[in-house]
């Protein structure tokens, strides 16, 4: 049965527990006005993600894909930090052994204070060459709306994960290698909708962690954890740390450099 509140429980687990693993996604950062995927607010223009977020809209059209990354940018620089990432740095200090594998590229995890993220999809800030891969900083379309380059020829693309590519095989590695170690595990505001990520919590599972859904929506995986707290992030997290008798410093001041 889902609940509002994380149950005694979870508590008791977290309590006895070395070692935690939590999967964010988009939800994880509704609440600092950064629109998730699916659902309201997940379409800009008449677009969808999955129509532009690709290697193939971005053949097709790199102006169009550039304006949509350059309008999140924008949204993402405009975000702060809420509770709910406030809460997960605090968590971090506490256990021997914390990952924070997150499906966000808004790097507000680490604004909060977050060390141990892990970025499946990438960092909306970075961009490299879509020919040659190499890396760069935040270069995105100039004034008159001329594409960014690179020096061998290619363009310059945003550094995400997009719909039918890879995700990076370290990251994703360090991120299955936590899912085995984990006693509990949280997954906060994903529509687990997407893999490989949403089958972190099959691979803690097995391994015996105690798997926790935070969510104001119910998901089509919601069935399979054995805790479902329905509430937003921004909430349930902090109660968690209040559960645990932890502070939570929420410092305006830190904002990515
Ligand atoms: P989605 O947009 O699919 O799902 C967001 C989830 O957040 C939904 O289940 C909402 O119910 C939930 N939610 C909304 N507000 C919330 C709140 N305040 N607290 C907690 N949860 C809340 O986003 P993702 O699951 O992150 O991939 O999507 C996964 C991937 O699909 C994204 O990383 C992106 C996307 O296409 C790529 O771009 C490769």
């Amino acid at each position: 049965m889902p609940s509002g509140a994380p149950s005694e429980e979870l508590l008791r687990r977290m309590k006895s527990a070395r070692s935690i693993l939590v999967l964010t996604g988009a939800g994880a950062s509704a609440e600092s006005g950064v629109p998730t995927f699916r659902g309201q607010g997940g379409l800009w223009r008449e677009f969808r993600p999955e129509e532009l977020a690709t290697p193939t809209a971005f053949a097709r059209n790199p102006k169009l894909v550039w304006e949509w990354y350059m309008w999140r940018r924008e949204l993402v620089r405009q975000a702060s930090p809420n509770h709910g990432h406030y809460a997960l740095a605090a968590l971090e200090a506490k256990f021997e052994e914390f990952t924070l594998v997150t499906q966000n590229v808004d790097g507000l995890h680490q604004r909060a204070g977050s060390r141990n993220v892990i970025e499946i999809h990438g960092n909306i800030m970075r961009s490299r060459c879509f020919s040659c891969g190499v890396q760069t900083g935040e270069v995105a379309l100039d004034e008159d709306g001329q594409l960014p380059g690179c020096e061998c020829g290619g363009l310059i693309r945003p550094d995400v994960v997009w719909f039918g590519e890879l995700l990076p095989p370290q990251a994703l590695k360090r991120a299955w290698d936590a899912a085995t170690r984990a006693q509990v595990f949280l997954s906060v505001g994903t529509s687990s909708a997407v893999q490989p990520a949403a089958g972190l919590a099959d691979i803690a599972g097995r391994a015996g962690a105690y798997l926790v859904e935070i969510n104001p929506e119910t998901t089509e995986m919601s069935d399979r954890f054995d805790e479902v707290v329905c509430a937003p992030s921004g909430q349930a997290l902090p109660m968690i740390c209040r559960g645990l008798g932890l502070n939570i410093t929420a410092d305006p001041a830190v904002r990515l450099s």
